[in-house]
């Protein structure tokens, strides 16, 4: 029987709470398949900075390059606003993205249909909204050097080299390939250098890919047609800021935040998190959302373990408790039979996985 070997890490915030909820659904998988994990908790982010003097300890990095996949809950919090920003809990996950080559950030996002009326925007528009957000995520002004701050000015540096630009257009192509084949690189190439030498390789990568549809977009008018009509989209290819930047937006496309999961590959280890933060403000009090960590969960099963028919029990569940009426308190407005705690709503979706055949 196969034994997967999952890195914890927890974090700060609502990330230890949410992330139990993952390992509760994980565990009721394994409970009805013939697969087994076992867990080895790590340290990143406030806590391990609290506890060690760095914010990212070796061992963390060790421990993530010996597991199969990582499932990470969220870091940060204001008490460690003021560091430095190397011991800064942020300045952990980046390291971490870094140390495991994690150059391609899957952040897609689906419209349950029994949250339509969660979101913002009218239902006509975001029905049947499916999109991916391709975010590069271990280049640009995230890591470019130089990068300065002084009493008089401060700068950082977005750069970009062809073999960056070329594999993560490369995973964007290839995800539209098992997808609607098409493919919309954003960037701001009409004022940026780097934008339109990203564009340029963009083109390049595309002529591999003549069944994919290739447009660019310039990143302010993406964040304006992203709530005018999302479902134009189907793969964005952008760069780690404005992936940042436009997957915070897509999300509200869902309802909550709450509810979007992702997967941050390239490496040998793979990492799976919700893209929400550590929501400080309700750490603690049992109202998280565990949704988008528990979708991260089946990400990791599907492209870490290959375990597509478990994935598929995960994903299922969420949508049999969702339509069913369970909601916590993010989406309570909409449709709740009964609204559930955090643990509630996980074991609710780890029942149904266990039930299931
Ligand atoms: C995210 C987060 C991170 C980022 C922070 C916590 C460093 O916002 O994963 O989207 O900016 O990449
Ligand atoms: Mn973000």
């Amino acid at each position: 029987m196969a034994k997967y070997k999952i890195a914890v890490i927890k974090g700060d915030g609502i990330g230890p709470e949410i992330v139990d909820e993952a390992i509760k659904v994980l565990d009721a998988l394994a409970s009805v398949c013939d697969f087994d994990f076992s867990y080895k908790e790590l340290l990143m982010g406030g806590n391990a900075y609290d506890i060690t003097g760095d914010p990212l300890p070796q061992e963390t990095i060790d421990g993530c390059l010996e597991a199969d996949a990582v499932l990470f809950g969220s870091i940060g919090g204001e008490q460690w606003d003021t560091l430095p920003r190397d011991k800064r809990p942020e300045s952990g996950l980046l390291r971490l993205r870094a140390a495991l080559d994690l150059y391609a950030n899957y952040r897609p996002v689906k419209v349950y249909d029994e949250l339509i009326d969660a979101s913002t925007l009218k239902r006509e528009v975001i029905e049947g909204v499916d999109l991916l957000v391709m975010r590069e995520l271990t280049g640009g002004i995230y890591f470019g050097q130089p990068r300065e701050r002084t009493e008089e000015k401060a700068f950082n540096t977005m750069v970009y080299t062809k073999d960056e630009v070329k594999r993560i257009a490369k995973e964007a192509f290839e995800s539209a390939m098992r997808r609607d084949k098409r493919v919309c690189s954003v960037d701001k190439a009409n004022v940026l250098e780097v934008s339109q030498f990203w564009r340029n390789i963009v083109e390049e990568v595309a002529q591999e890919y003549p069944e994919v549809t290739l447009t660019h977009m310039y990143v302010d008018n993406a964040a304006m047609q992203l709530v005018r009509n999302p479902k134009q989209f189907d793969v964005i290819l952008t760069s780690n800021i404005f992936g940042d930047i436009l997957s915070d937006e897509a999300s509200m496309l869902s309802g909550s935040i709450g509810l979007l999961p992702s997967a941050s590959v390239g490496g040998k280890v793979g990492l799976y998190e919700p893209i929400h933060g550590s929501a400080p403000d309700i750490a603690g009090q049992g109202i998280a959302n565990p949704i988008a960590t528990i979708s991260s969960a089946s990400m990791m099963l599907r492209f870490a373990l290959g375990e597509e028919k478990a994935a598929d029990k995960i994903d299922q569940a969420i949508e049999q408790v969702l339509r069913e009426g369970y909601r916590s308190k993010d989406i309570a407005d909409f449709g709740a039979k009964e609204v559930c705690s955090t643990t509630e709503l996980g074991s609710y979706i780890a029942e149904y996985v266990s039930k299931s055949s």
